[in-house]
């Protein structure tokens, strides 16, 4: 393409409104990106000379989540005149003086266009030599559109909004995607003309076909067939429907690259997950974050993984897990729940109803059933029985319980923390270790057990187990 420099508008001062939400509009996330960073990752895709976001409701974390995504960009507050026309014009004011090229406008609430559709239309509006370029589309319900009026010749001679478009304009179907190249100087000019007498009071970026054409310039439109690529998020139904399909080709992409997804209307992937070949993925999963999952590894059903890595040939049934590090050949679930710090090495299993924060469970660690195992270290091949409790917190700080390799726990253990089990050491059930425990020996805390003779009929003598008792002792004469 030509040299001619190019600076990328991103408008996302609205508040949006029809939300409903405290929340600025462009912060809503889909597939785990707020929808200014899908923009904002568009905008840097396209390599412009200059990014310019206009901002105003929530500007600091509407500037503060778009930077994440092109750091480059330069924020501009909107002042009290209203409407994305003199959201373009703030926009154009903050540019260079002597910047002579093409500015690409975008919105900030239409997460899905991406870099080639635009490298497209930007191809079509340097060679006609088009003063403006927008996309369009033909649609079943433009309702709430700009429509597009074209001229005899096929160019558009104005575009006009929904709200004041006549009887005869509103059926119109070819509807506009607030994406737009044009040359700099000429929609500067056009930009000072506009005024706001319209239904909502507002300076209309539309407006300034008409002015264009006026002025013997030329405005094209490029149809597009996919229109969700073009649609705008003004409500949570639109939201929605983005989302679905947006997640639909994220599911479809890595089905593609050789993950088997059994169900997947029912599985949710965010943009910054990552999977090996071979994974498989089982209904009702979601997998969100920054979360990896290495081959041949197997997820649900049932599952929410955030920010968690899943080694080769892992299975997780029915597990809960952020920020978790689980090795390679491990189990986990049915009904786990992983949380932050949780490293899980090679050939591992956590097994029914075990919960885990900030503890290392190393190579061969087994914690099969029924424990909470936090700030703790366990050793290699040490094996937790059924009921474990660390108790790390003296109700004012934790403490860590470590504990060596190829140990051998009894069932229902508590491990008052802190506390330290030496290598190969045991323990007896219902242990409450308050002391360590050196290595290889046995811990043994529960009182000696008594068995009482007779006690039940001498006590209890008109009771069932009492009743018991007097017949089998019949049967037995
Ligand atoms: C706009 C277009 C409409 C088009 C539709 C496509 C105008 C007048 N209308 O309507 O033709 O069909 O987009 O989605 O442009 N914004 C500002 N400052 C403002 C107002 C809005 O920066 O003062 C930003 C918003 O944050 C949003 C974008 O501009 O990201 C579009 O604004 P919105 O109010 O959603 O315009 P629509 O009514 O959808
Ligand atoms: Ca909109």
């Amino acid at each position: 393409m030509s040299e001619r420099p190019l600076a990328v508008v991103v408008l996302a001062a609205g508040q949006g409104t029809r939300m409903k939400s405290s929340r600025a509009k462009v912060l809503h996330k889909l597939s785990g990106i707020p929808m200014i960073g899908h923009v904002m990752a568009t905008a840097q895709a396209l390599q412009p000379d200059h990014v310019i976001a206009v901002v105003k409701h929530q500007r600091s974390d509407v500037s503060l989540a778009a930077s994440q995504y092109c750091p480059d960009t330069v924020f501009i507050d909107q002042d009290d005149i209203p409407g994305t026309g003199r959201a373009l014009e703030m926009a154009i004011g903050a540019l260079p003086e002597k910047f002579s090229g093409d500015v690409c406008v975008v919105s900030g609430d239409v997460p899905l266009l991406d870099s080639d559709t635009i490298m497209a239309a930007r191809g079509h509006h340097q060679e006609h030599g088009a003063t403006a370029t927008l996309l369009s589309a033909v649609v079943p319900d433009p309702s709430g559109y700009g429509r597009i009026v074209r001229d005899d010749s096929g160019l558009v001679k104005r575009i006009v909004e929904d709200k004041d478009a006549s009887n005869e304009e509103i059926s119109i179907t070819e509807v506009n995607s607030g994406t737009y190249l044009f040359d700099v100087k000429a929609v500067r000019e056009a930009l000072a003309m506009v005024d706001l007498r319209n239904s909502q009071g507002e300076k209309y970026l539309t407006d300034v076909m008409e002015i264009i054409n006026d002025r013997e310039g030329a405005v094209h439109a490029i149809q597009v067939e996919d229109f969700w690529l073009l649609e705008g998020i003004n409500d949570r139904f639109q939201l929605g429907q983005l989302q679905l399909r947006l997640n639909r080709m994220i599911v479809r992409g890595w089905q593609l690259e050789g993950v088997t997804i059994q169900d997947p209307e029912s599985c949710f992937i965010e943009l910054g997950v990552r999977l090996a070949p071979d994974v498989e993925i089982l209904p009702g999963v979601q997998l969100l974050g920054q979360t990896r999952v290495g081959e041949g590894a197997k997820i649900g059903p049932n599952s929410t993984l955030r920010d968690t890595k899943v080694g080769e040939r892992s299975r997780l049934i029915r597990t809960h897990a952020e920020g978790a590090d689980i090795g390679a050949d491990s189990r986990v679930g049915p009904f786990a729940y992983l949380r932050g710090g949780t490293v899980i090495e090679n050939e591992a299993k956590v097994g029914t109803f075990v919960e885990v924060k900030q503890s290392t469970l190393q190579r061969g660690v087994r914690v099969p059933h029924l424990s909470y195992i936090g700030d703790a270290e366990i050793g290699e091949g040490t094996n937790i029985g059924a009921g474990a409790i660390t108790a790390n917190y003296d109700g004012v700080s934790k403490h860590r319980t470590k504990i060596g390799s190829n140990v051998r726990t009894g069932s229902n253990t508590v491990f008052v923390a802190p506390i330290e089990i030496g290598d190969g050491a045991y323990g007896a059930a219902g242990a409450v270790i308050r002391r360590n425990v050196p290595p290889g020996a046995l811990a043994v805390t529960v009182a000696q057990q008594r068995n009482v003779e007779g006690w039940v009929d001498a006590n209890r003598g008109a009771t069932p187990p009492a009743a018991g008792l007097q017949e089998e002792s019949q049967d037995r004469k």
